[in-house]
C-alpha cells in the first residue's frame, strides 16, 4: 500500500518532538510538510523548534509557518509543562533552512490541490491553522481525505477539568474542524492518558544508542517529573500515539462518534460534546479512540527507535 500523503500540523512541544521521531520512521506515512501554530509555547518557539526537529532528525521537508494566536481568543500556552522554550530547555541544532514563504492555511490548500484527495492532515496542536485554512478556502473540505487529531476528551480534560488543551486553546477552530464535513479521528485523552511509557521503558529506549533515542529519554524528564508531582509515574505520549493511529490503528480502538466544542460555557469552553450513544443521535462526524494496545504501543515504538 503506498504511503499516505500527510501533513503534520504541530506545537512543539516536548511530545511533538517525540511524535516527529517516530513520524520520520513510520512507512505508511509520507510527511509532505510540517506546519507550525502557536500552542504550547509561542509561534516564535514551536516554529524554531520545528525546524530544529528537521535539522537534528536530518529530515529534509518544508516548514510552514502559522498562526500566532487563536481565531477569536487570547492566547494561552503550556510552557509550565514544556519549559519557556517549549522544548524543556533542550537546544536543538540551528536549522540551516528557513520557513517557506507560503503561510501555513494557503500551503495546506497548495498540498491538498497537489493531492487531489489524498491528503490526511494530522493535527497535534491547537486547530487554528487548519480552520483558517477551511475559512479560505470552500473548496478544501472536498480535497482533504481524513484529518486525526491529539485532542479533546470525551470525558475529563487536562487543561480544565472540561476540556483538553489543544482544544481550550482555540475551541472556535476546533468546532470549525469538526464541523468541516472531513472525517476527524479525535485521538483525546481518553485513549492518550493510556499511552503511557515508563522510566525504565524510557531507558530502555535510550540504551538503543542513537542521538535520537538518548534525546527521546532526555526531553521528556521535565514532564515525567511534573507527572510524578500528578501521581502518575511515566509520561503520557499524546502526540506520537495520535500520529501512529494515522499510519496504523490496529493497535487502537475507536468508535464512529458525533462530535462538536462548547465554545459558549464559561468554565466548559473548550470541551468536546461526544455522542456516542444518545437519544439526540447526532450525525457521526467522526471517531472517537478510546483505547490502545499499550503493549503494543511500547513495542511499536521500540521497533521505530532502533531504525536511527
Ligand atoms: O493535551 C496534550 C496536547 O497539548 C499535546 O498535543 C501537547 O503537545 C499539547 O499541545
Ligand atoms: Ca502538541
Amino acid at each position: 500500500m503506498s504511503p499516505i500523503p500527510v501533513i503534520l500540523d504541530c506545537d512543539p512541544g516536548v511530545d511533538d518532538a517525540i511524535a516527529f521521531l517516530l513520524a520520520k520512521q513510520l512507512p505508511q506515512l509520507n510527511v509532505l510538510a510540517i506546519t507550525s501554530v502557536a500552542g504550547n509555547v509561542s509561534l516564535e518557539h514551536t516554529n524554531y523548534n520545528a525546524l530544529g526537529l528537521l535539522e537534528f532528525l536530518d529530515w529534509d521537508i518544508p516548514v510552514y509557518r502559522g498562526a500566532a494566536g487563536p481565531v477569536f481568543r487570547k492566547r494561552v500556552e503550556a510552557a509550565e509543562v514544556h519549559g519557556s522554550n517549549g522544548m524543556a530547555g533542550y537546544d536543538l541544532p540551528h536549522a540551516r533552512s528557513e520557513v517557506e514563504g507560503v503561510n501555513a492555511w494557503d500551503a495546506i490548500h497548495q498540498y491538498a490541490l497537489e493531492q487531489q484527495g489524498a491528503l490526511e492532515i494530522i493535527a497535534i496542536g491547537p486547530l487554528t491553522n487548519l480552520a483558517l485554512a477551511f475559512l479560505k478556502f470552500p473548496d478544501l473540505p472536498q480535497l482533504i481525505k481524513r484529518i486525526v487529531i491529539m485532542g479533546g476528551s470525551s470525558d475529563a480534560g487536562n487543561a480544565t477539568p472540561a476540556a483538553e488543551f489543544n482544544i481550550y486553546a482555540d475551541p472556535e477552530a476546533a468546532d470549525i474542524v469538526f464541523c468541516s464535513g472531513v472525517p476527524v479521528h479525535m485521538c483525546g485523552l481518553d485513549m492518550t492518558m493510556k499511552a503511557l511509557m515508563t522510566p525504565d521503558e524510557l531507558n530502555q529506549v535510550a540504551a538503543l544508542g542513537s542521538k535520537q533515542a538518548v534525546f527521546f529519554r532526555d526531553v521528556v524528564q521535565d514532564i515525567v517529573r511534573f507527572m510524578s508531582r500528578l501521581g502518575i509515574t511515566g509520561i503520557n505520549m499524546h502526540d506520537p500515539a495520535a500520529v501512529l493511529y494515522a499510519a496504523d490503528d490496529s493497535i487502537f480502538t475507536a468508535y464512529p462518534a458525533g462530535i462538536r466544542v462548547e465554545t459558549k460555557g464559561t468554565i466548559t469552553q473548550g470541551k468536546t460534546v461526544t455522542d456516542l450513544f444518545s437519544d439526540a443521535k447526532w450525525q457521526k462526524n467522526g471517531f472517537v479512540a478510546m483505547d490502545i494496545d499499550r503493549e503494543a504501543f511500547v513495542e511499536k515504538v521500540f521497533e521505530l527507535m532502533s531504525k536511527y
